[in-house]
């Protein structure tokens, strides 16, 4: 590897060679697997597996429901690259760490991005187990993974975020919601570092704001993507109504459980999604 290169570029091209020797063909597209939604992998014919732990530079992920590998193969005819379990803020990562694996995927050919998550409802007319396509959203995590990523030209140091969530891959997932029978909600998701669940007044707060799900991850991810010139799509998956809209507590066990329990309605508008693009 190139000594000049900046470090942070010295370190994703390691990784990404290092992957690459096991690798028959480039993947084309990426898929960020959130909480419990890991299923998703199922429909890969897989051609290689690695542990984010066996991966120069690259974080463990130690989150309940993420598994911390990434998975390599086809599915319905694209080369695909997917993180079975993210890395998130609350797990004690930096923004920059965060975002590592996608910059990986990116550097070894990746131009697409299917992000998913599991997230609370603000939106009060909306109901668990609901899919939501992420139109937009809002970074409240008061960090972001390009500050001094000093990172080769090849990178867009500032994007430009008004298009982040790809108006054409928007069209298409609304199509193959409507092919599979599958409801799509659409809204913004508002994303902040946790690991604490919101207070009530925090959700009244962004529901002023706009924001229609709320979340723990996503948004670093996404704005790395598009520093990258990727083209972008994000699910999530509406695992509860976000706090103070029912009377019960949220848990991250429930989050799991209805993640799983309906993770099968977004691997059928993901599959579709791969196979159209
Ligand atoms: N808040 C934050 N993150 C979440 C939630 C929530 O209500 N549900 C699933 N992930």
């Amino acid at each position: 590897m190139n000594p000049k290169l900046p470090p942070l570029q010295r370190q994703i091209g390691e990784a990404a060679a290092c992957i690459a020797l096991h690798l028959k063909a480039k993947p084309e597209i990426a898929l960020i697997l959130g909480s419990g939604l890991g299923e998703l992998v199922n429909s890969i014919d897989i051609s290689y597996v690695v542990k984010y732990a066996e991966i120069p530079h690259f974080q463990a992920s130690g989150a309940p429901g993420h598994l911390g590998q990434l998975v390599f193969g086809t599915l319905l005819g694209k080369q695909v690259v997917a993180m079975q379990g993210r890395l998130h803020g609350y797990e004690g990562n930096t923004p920059q760490q965060v975002v590592f694996p996608l910059r990986v995927m990116h550097a070894l050919g990746a131009k697409t991005l299917i992000t998913t998550n599991a997230a609370g409802a603000i939106n009060a007319n909306w109901q668990v187990g609901d899919i939501m396509l992420i139109t937009d959203h809002i970074n409240f995590t008061g960090e972001n993974p390009l500050t001094f990523s000093q990172l080769e030209t090849a990178y867009d140091p500032c994007p430009d975020m008004s298009f982040a969530y790809t108006p054409a891959l928007r069209e298409l997932a609304k199509t193959a919601a409507e092919k599979t029978g599958i409801m799509l909600r659409e809204g913004v998701y508002l994303g902040l570092r946790g690991p604490s669940f919101e207070t009530p007044a925090e959700i009244r707060a962004f529901r002023v704001w706009g924001a229609d799900a709320v979340g723990m991850s996503t948004v670093h991810e996404v704005i790395a993507a598009a520093s990258c010139g990727m083209r972008i799509v994000g699910f999530s998956l509406l695992t509860n109504m976000a706090a103070g809209i029912e009377s019960k507590p949220i848990t991250g066990e429930h989050v799991l459980e209805v993640s799983s329990s309906v993770g099968s309605k977004l691997a059928a508008i993901v599959d579709y999604l791969v196979e159209s693009m």
